[in-house]
């Protein structure tokens, strides 16, 4: 694969990927970069859930040292969101923050995880609670990285792309679900159009509320239910599934509300299947289970559950000034049988 890195210039670059990710790619990125930088090393993490620990950032942090890694060093991650999310919160740490760049191989990491600058690791009490808010000075987009990447993966990534359309840009869901069979061969041209629409969604909405104090919440979209389907998987269902699931049971509670057209949300449900992501994937679990589940969601105040509420493909309904929503214990129950039995 051909990089093409147009990279500020650095007499030390440090390279950090997984173990799978860096037997692809990391010779060519790395004979690419020892043609523009005097020095450049090569350190590798585990890149499993597990690992985005406390343990690993220590450990990363020592051999950073020893490579003698500087607060002129610039960091290059390449991976998924799990590298990503860590290597980002060593550099912002390391020497009180050097700079990094990000090259997502994951759709996930492509559309989602890599543009925020939300960096974190996960402790005993949960998942990304320790962490910062420190962006990359560069993210590179390579379409060409996805064909490597396994199909529930691929879906996985997918799904935050479909999501962002879904939230706001209409001709970009159209242009999705037209062009679907394409996307799931990875064709280059039209993969690289969507990812790089949905990238550049995602900093226009992070670049006006970076702290999620409004705007940012419909990124949440499908996330309320979904959180539920999570938890009671022991995380075992991958998030964007997850999260597919959520986007359906969620447009179902969105018409109860009187928010949107029992067409659109038709449409959503047929998308998902189309996806593998039918519920057959939730018949193990009651609404009494998911809704307890769901009470956990970050978006919950004063016990009350909240979500992002669809008014139509591109457009999120609001609620006076705000961007969430109740969910109504009733309208849950009725939207999830329907959901059921669909
Ligand atoms: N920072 C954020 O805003 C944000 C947003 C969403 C998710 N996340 C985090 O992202 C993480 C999940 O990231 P992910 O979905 O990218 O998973 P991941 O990083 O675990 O990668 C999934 C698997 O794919 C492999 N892989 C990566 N690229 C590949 C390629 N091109 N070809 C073949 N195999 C490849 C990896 O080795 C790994 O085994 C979670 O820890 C989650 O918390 C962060
Ligand atoms: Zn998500």
């Amino acid at each position: 694969v051909k990089f093409d890195l147009d990279l500020p210039s650095r007499d030390h670059v440090v390279v950090i990927t997984d173990p799978r990710v860096g037997a692809l790619y990391a010779d060519d990125l790395i004979e690419e970069l020892r043609a523009a930088h005097e020095r450049v090393d090569l350190l590798t993490i585990p890149g499993d859930e597990a690992c985005k620990n406390q343990t690993t950032k220590t450990l990363l942090e020592k051999q950073l040292f020893e490579c003698g890694a500087d607060r002129n060093t610039l960091i290059v991650v390449l991976g998924g969101g799990v590298v990503g999310d860590l290597v980002g919160f060593v550099a912002a740490t390391f020497m009180r923050g050097v700079d990094y760049v990000q090259i997502p191989t994951t759709l996930l990491a492509m559309v989602d995880s890599s543009i925020g600058g939300k960096t974190a690791i996960n402790n005993e009490f949960g998942k990304n609670l320790i962490g910062a808010i420190w962006h990359p000075i560069q993210i590179v987009r390579r379409a060409e990285l996805l064909k490597t990447l396994d199909d529930g993966q691929f879906v996985n990534g997918l799904i935050e792309a479909l999501k962002i359309f879904m939230a706001c840009d209409a001709e970009y869901f159209a242009y999705s679900v037209d062009n679907l069979d394409a996307i799931l061969r990875r064709d280059e041209a039209i993969l690289d159009r969507v990812v790089a629409r949905a990238m550049e969604l995602k900093l226009e909405i992070v670049g006006r509320d970076e702290r999620e104090k409004g705007e940012r919440a419909i990124l949440n979209l499908g996330h309320t239910v979904s959180h539920g389907f999570e938890l009671l998987s022991d995380y075992q269902l991958l998030h964007g599934f997850s999260v597919g699931l959520g986007l359906d049971v969620e447009a179902r509670i969105a018409v109860l509300d009187g928010c949107l057209d029992a067409k659109v949300a038709n449409l959503i449900h047929e998308l998902m299947v189309r996806l593998g992501l039918g519920p057959e994937l939730c018949q193990q679990w009651t609404a009494d289970q998911v809704w307890e589940a769901m009470q956990h969601d970050k978006k919950t105040r004063k016990s009350q559950v909240n979500y992002i509420a669809l008014a139509d493909i591109g457009k999120v309904c609001r609620l006076e000034e705000s961007w969430i929503r109740p969910v109504d214990r009733t309208r849950f129950d009725q939207a999830y049988q329907e959901f059921l039995a669909s």
